[in-house]
């Protein structure tokens, strides 16, 4: 039997590294069947919670890492980061649709992420860092 498909990348705390990210998950989409669109959505969505976690989570700090996965199921493409800060609470983060925020440049990273997936969960890893764990369902048969 095949093992399921997945990747698996450490990311320094550089911002150059995610541009290579973006890009292995969005090939990742590819490979899972999603239409060109949704490769690019899927990969941005990955890259706005890898710059969090490289600036939130581990401050840009040189020893700490990040961590990528992505798999898939026969349902769905998941994508999961891991960083080494002290991790966050999704509910208290204002929802960049809200028309105070409206006019803001920034606080939009989670909410283009939360727009662009399916499932998306905040927990805390063993070391007390953010995991992201989000999922998005494959397409149908065409
Ligand atoms: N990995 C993380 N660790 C700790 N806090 C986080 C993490 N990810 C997000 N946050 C918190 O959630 C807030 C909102 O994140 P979001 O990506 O929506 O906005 P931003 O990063 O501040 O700005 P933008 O993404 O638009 O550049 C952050 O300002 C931070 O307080
Ligand atoms: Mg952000």
């Amino acid at each position: 039997v095949d093992s399921p498909p997945k990747i698996f990348t450490t990311l320094d705390s550089n911002p150059e590294s995610v541009d290579d990210a973006e890009e292995s998950v969005r090939r990742f989409a590819q490979d899972s069947g999603f239409a060109e669109s949704d490769q690019y959505f899927i990969g941005l969505a990955a890259r706005e919670i890898l710059n969090n976690a490289i600036k939130h989570g581990n401050r840009f700090e040189a020893g700490k890492r990040v961590y990528l996965r992505a798999s898939r199921n026969g349902e769905s493409l998941t994508i999961e980061v891991t960083d080494e800060g002290q991790g966050f609470d999704l509910e208290q983060v204002p929802d960049a649709r809200l028309p105070e925020y409206r006019e803001r440049r920034s606080g939009r990273g989670l909410t283009i992420a939360l727009a662009i997936m399916d499932e998306f969960y905040v927990e805390r890893s063993p070391q007390g860092g953010a995991h992201v764990r989000m999922k998005k369902r494959l397409p149908g048969p065409a």
